[in-house]
């Protein structure tokens, strides 16, 4: 491939998505964008950036951008914020009134491990006569059906999946493990890009944008951190990825004293609403 497709599809992926695709991710388009490739009858990567500059191939540059999205995601990843989420909710919610919906948005949610997590623990507390509502959102389409349909292989439920949840919550279909009904029912998943307008989702009092602002430059997580910062309830909790932070990046949000991973709106514009 030559630098100029390369530099171009990067451009192209960066202004849909945020991802960086640095010049030693070669063998990564190679890999990843070989199906594409084959499918639409394309001879090499050249062929494809060229078809690529027609305006008319969106929905070419859609599915190569989904391509190259990574959805690593695991059941209670990095426990520690589940723990702190734990412990939040119920202080959550007894700050709202009685019949109040609490609401969590998994963004960037893959393959939905996150959203289904923060159900199975919010059947093990009390909420007080509130409820609460789950919302996973996420770039690619392929995963997000995924998410909604609920399957996940033995390996998938092997990381991260306590033997006692996956025996309560799960069923086995298809020669896959099923989230059950009641849990899907939790849940709500819907495409959603961080990079669009993000008033559209509403406001949340918890966000989970875990395990993707590492693949932004900085400009972009901030852009993307202030817009989540906006859409956070005053005294609500953002959870980030172990390897992200706000530092450096927005003013808006600050990290929970003692609390890795978890991040809130700082006092005084808490204040002002
Ligand atoms: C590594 S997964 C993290 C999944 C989950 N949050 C976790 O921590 O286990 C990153 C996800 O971010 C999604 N993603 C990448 N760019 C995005 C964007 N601009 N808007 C929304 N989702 C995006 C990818 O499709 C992928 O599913």
């Amino acid at each position: 491939m030559s630098p100029e497709s390369f530099a171009f599809i990067a451009g192209l992926v960066k202004s849909r998505s945020g991802l960086v695709l640095t010049p030693d991710k070669g063998y990564m388009l190679e890999t990843r964008l070989g199906p594409l490739l084959k499918r639409d009858g394309l001879a090499s990567l050249d062929a494809l950036a060229t078809r690529l500059r027609d305006p008319r191939s969106a929905p070419l540059a859609e599915a190569v951008t989904e391509a190259l999205t990574t959805n690593e995601s695991s059941f209670f990843r990095d426990g520690k914020p589940f723990d702190h989420l734990r412990k939040v909710l119920p202080a959550l919610a007894r700050a709202r009134p009685v019949g109040a919906t609490l609401r969590i948005w998994s963004a960037a949610c893959s393959t939905g491990q996150e959203a289904y997590s923060i159900a199975m623990l919010l059947q093990e507390i009390s909420l007080d006569g509130r409820r609460a509502e789950i919302i996973g959102t996420d770039i690619a389409e392929s995963v997000v059906a995924r998410a909604r349909e609920g399957f996940f292989t033995q390996f998938e439920v092997q990381r991260g999946l306590p033997a006692r949840l996956l025996v309560k919550h799960f069923r086995q279909e298809d020669g896959r493990w099923r989230a059950s009904p009641e849990l899907r029912g939790m849940a709500r998943f819907e495409r959603g890009n961080l990079l669009g307008d993000l008033r559209s989702f509403g406001r949340f009092d918890v966000i989970f944008c875990r395990n993707v602002l590492i693949y932004f430059d900085a400009p972009t997580k901030s852009r993307v951190l202030n817009a989540l910062a906006a859409q956070l309830q005053p005294d609500g909790v953002l959870y980030l990825g172990g390897a992200e932070t706000v530092l450096g990046l927005t003013e808006r949000l600050v990290p929970v004293a003692g609390e890795r991973g978890a991040y809130e709106r700082p006092r005084d514009t808490a204040l002002a609403g």
